[in-house]
């Protein structure tokens, strides 16, 4: 694995591993056991978009890992004033071991790795949240021991959130269903990878929420206003009145589901209150996980060895 920019560029092996890394390495941090994979190495962090999670993750993550993280916000670098990927790429890697970027254009991450020389993860653009996903995957395996077989219900937007979840259940072998309004479909190409993906699963996309809903392991929905749309707000919040993942809705689902949401969450909006904050929430279990996952990617992606 030389980047981390999508799921769909991974194989099935580099998405194992990632887990089970994740696994140990949150272990070893539970157990206080040291584990400095990263001594001396430093990792750049381009932010273009707002964050608190995925800031915070990667930073302290590659603290945990004995290695060191420049938080480099576009509005204060030369890149937010015009100054070219290429030639950015070809600076920062001859100062840093890798990138990590949140920012709006997938092709300017694609771009940032090409020009470059050292590996660049994706923390989020208007296209994909992979980082987010592997610690989605995490939060299921965590708590259902496997997942295989199991049945995920997306319900709400179909933004990157979305994207990268049928990617990761494809890679899983997880159904999932992605069920939102007519308008706000995902990007048919994200989609067709993730089916293209699915060999023991399926990926189906539909308009009716109680079809995803039914029956359902995990439940996930996403804000319906993602960064950048803020002057859609209005008229998305009219329209996905049906969406909203309540009490009468997750009560289709089995017995023992969960819920989660990447956050930022709109409590009233694409979540009720008792939902996310009654028994079958999982959400600050799966935030936790950004750390653990975050770092078992950096760890393959830039460590001399760690095994
Ligand atoms: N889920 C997530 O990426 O959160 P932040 O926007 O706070 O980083
Ligand atoms: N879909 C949201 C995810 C935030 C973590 C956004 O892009 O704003």
């Amino acid at each position: 694995m030389k980047h981390f920019i999508s799921i769909t560029d991974i194989t099935k092996q580099e998405f194992d591993d990632i887990l089970t890394l994740a696994h140990k390495l949150k272990k070893m941090q539970k157990a206080g056991t040291p584990h400095p994979y990263l001594s001396g190495k430093s990792l750049g962090m381009i932010f273009a978009k707002s964050s608190t999670r995925t800031r915070v993750s990667f930073e302290v993550g590659m603290y945990q890992l004995g290695g060191h993280p420049l938080f480099l916000s576009s509005n204060d670098i030369q890149l937010g004033r015009g100054e070219t990927i290429y030639d950015t790429a070809n600076v920062l890697s001859g100062m840093l071991d890798g990138i990590m970027i949140r920012t709006f254009s997938q092709d300017d991450v694609y771009d940032l790795a090409k020009y470059g020389s050292i590996p660049v993860i994706n923390a989020l653009t208007d296209l994909e949240h992979p980082c987010q996903a592997m610690a989605d995957m995490q939060t299921i395996y965590e708590e259902f021991g496997k997942l295989e077989g199991l049945k995920f219900a997306y319900v709400g937007d179909g933004n990157n959130m979305a994207h990268s979840l049928a990617h990761a259940c494809a890679m899983a072998g997880i159904d999932c269903y992605i069920a939102t309004p007519e308008k706000y479909k995902c990007v048919p190409d994200q989609i067709e990878k993730a089916k293209d993906l699915a060999k023991n699963c399926k990926i189906v996309e539909t308009v009716d929420p109680e079809e995803a809903m039914k029956g359902a392991d995990i439940v996930y929905t996403d804000t319906w206003v993602s960064m950048g749309q803020e002057s859609e707000k209005e008229t998305k919040v009219k329209e996905f009145g049906d969406y909203q993942v309540n009490k009468k809705l997750f009560s289709l689902t089995s017995e023992n589901s969960i819920f989660l949401h990447c956050l930022p969450a709109y409590r009233g909006f694409e979540v009720t209150e008792d939902v996310i904050d009654g028994p079958h929430s999982r959400i600050f279990q799966e935030a936790e996980n950004r750390l653990h996952a975050q770092k078992a990617i950096m760890t393959m992606l830039m460590a001399d060895s760690y095994k």
